[in-house]
């Protein structure tokens, strides 16, 4: 009898204690927006090794198999992602480039310093047609980001007259001249890059005036695709920019305007982007998780002076910044990603899916060997890296209907909100749902209640690694890579799950 009652005591203590589950309510509402697919978008500048030595190995390469001098092995890993769409050629490298130098024959073409990243001397031989048949190739849609801080009006139009005038004219001519008979229709332009910085220290105020200039000659001639012009954003938390854009242009001439948020803990001191402490990775996700706050300021000032959501928002530069690998030769913003920048993936782009109402686009800065890179190359060899494997995981969110998604009483990790949540029904019925857990130390308990939802059978993938600093190499390819996750339970209405610690989960239902 005794022992009876010890047992008792035992397992009443013992569920006393145990970490309740944090319940996440997901529902279907008609209303919510679909999940613009262009939010899973790519950047790719002129850079350290990005375009040359990266993307871009030469026509004449016989070593590395390329189509056009554009390496296959990266082509196909990039189908595999589907990226909807691809910024090019910059970055702060886009206010001093002049397009005309990178069209036709190659060994006319002027070189240009690369004065930004480097000082590298390039002779560009990657331009506008190399760029916009690799979008063709890739079923990408380009985003040409257009000198404005040393550019003229006149640059900007001639170059929407080149890629996109199907009938007679001096830049379509030309074009054709140089072995492209149909225009590509670009749809996407930016309007300059950070001109509050590099692109020419702007006041918000001036830029404003600027931008109605350009914006005005940019639309095509009768019958050419519509532009989409994309006003330079904000950095952060500079709202007054937001606002003084919304305010003072005409939004007939503004489709979107840009924001850009990157995690860095300190500029300057970025710290490692393999050998990090506790306490660098907890700034790290302090920072990543301020997008949310960021969103959500830029977009209440958008509804203020645009109720009816015409102008959207793109975040069209976002992702970790650390500190370059010094080894790498001109490895300029060159750093490895680590299950951190999972963390920082998965709840970024949650973060996005929630906001898909006004956030129709992001580009994770940036493609290959810079910053958050979904691709590392080394001479003829290529890995995909953690976050790679968080944009394949997350494709499936790609233009399907958001489902709302409400989190009861999180759990903190050192103050920050440990989970997070999106979800979305794509066209089929399918329902996917991505969980991060950023407590490095701590797995989470997590009922999802779907009782609105049919749902019969659920599966997922988990991604996730021992260490928070683990890291796939040209030796170890495949440290990082997704595994099946059979930890989810369907019963009644509700899934049941464990999410490990430092881990990124998607589950699909059916
Ligand atoms: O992505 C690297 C740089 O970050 C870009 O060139 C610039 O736009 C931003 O400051």
């Amino acid at each position: 009898m005794k022992y009876f009652a010890l047992l008792f005591c035992l397992i009443f203590s013992m569920q006393l204690f145990a970490q309740q589950s944090v319940v996440v309510q997901i529902t279907e509402d008609s209303n919510s927006p679909q999940i613009s697919k262009q939010i899973y978008g790519h950047f790719a500048e002129h850079l350290g090794r990005c375009i040359y030595e990266g993307l871009y190995v030469g026509e004449e390469n016989k070593i590395i198999p390329n189509t056009d001098g554009v390496r296959n092995d990266i082509i196909e890993a990039l189908k595999e992602l589907n990226i909807p769409n691809l910024r090019w050629p910059g970055g702060c490298f886009a206010d001093t480039y002049h397009w005309k130098d990178g069209v036709g024959p190659k060994e006319d073409r002027p070189t240009i310093v690369n004065r930004w990243w480097g000082g590298t001397t390039e002779d560009n031989s990657f331009g506008t047609h190399n760029f916009l048949n690799l979008c063709e190739e890739l079923g990408a849609e380009p985003y040409l980001s257009a000198n404005v801080g040393s550019g003229t009006v006149q640059e900007l139009i001639d170059w929407v007259q080149y890629t996109n005038h199907d009938g007679i004219s001096p830049m379509a001519d030309w074009r054709r001249e140089n072995g492209r008979e149909k225009p590509w229709k670009v749809k996407y332009w930016g309007v300059g890059n950070e001109t509050w910085g590099c692109g020419g220290n702007m006041t918000a105020e001036y830029y404003a005036d600027i931008y109605r200039q350009y914006a005005t000659f940019m639309p095509g001639w009768s019958g050419d695709t519509e532009v989409y012009r994309i006003a330079s954003g904000a950095s952060e938390d500079d709202y007054h920019w937001t606002e003084t854009l919304m305010k003072n242009v005409p939004h007939h001439l503004m489709e979107a305007v840009a924001l850009h948020d990157y995690a860095v803990i300190d500029w300057s001191n970025k710290g490692p982007s393999v050998n990090f402490d506790d306490e660098v990775y907890f700034k790290s996700m302090e920072q990543a998780l301020k997008m949310e706050e960021y969103v959500t300021k830029h977009i209440e000032i958008m509804d203020k002076y645009d109720p009816e959501g015409k102008v959207d928002l793109f975040v069209d530069e976002w992702g970790g910044w650390y500190d370059a690998e010094p080894e790498v030769k001109n490895g300029v913003l060159y750093q490895q990603n680590t299950i951190r920048d999972v963390m920082i993936a998965g709840t970024v782009l949650n973060t996005f899916n929630n906001h898909a109402r006004r956030v129709k686009m992001a580009n994770l800065a940036q493609m290959v060997n810079v910053l958050q890179a979904v691709i590392l190359t080394d001479e003829e060899k290529m890995i995909k890296t953690p976050t790679y494997h968080v944009m394949h995981m997350y494709k499936v969110h790609q233009d399907a209907r958001l489902l709302p998604s409400k989190i009861d009483k999180n759990i903190t990790f050192r103050g920050l909100p440990a989970l997070s949540v999106s979800a979305s029904k794509d066209e089929t019925g399918k329902v996917h749902i991505s969980l991060v857990n950023i407590d490095p130390e701590n797995e989470m308990p997590v009922e999802l209640d779907i009782s609105g939802l049919e749902i019969k059978s659920i599966n997922g993938q988990v991604l996730t690694s021992d260490k928070l600093q683990d890291y796939n190499s040209f030796d170890d390819p495949e440290k990082v890579t997704p595994k099946e996750f059979k930890g989810a339970k369907l019963k009644k209405g509700k899934i049941s799950l464990t999410v490990p610690a430092h881990s990124l989960i998607v589950l699909q239902g059916k």
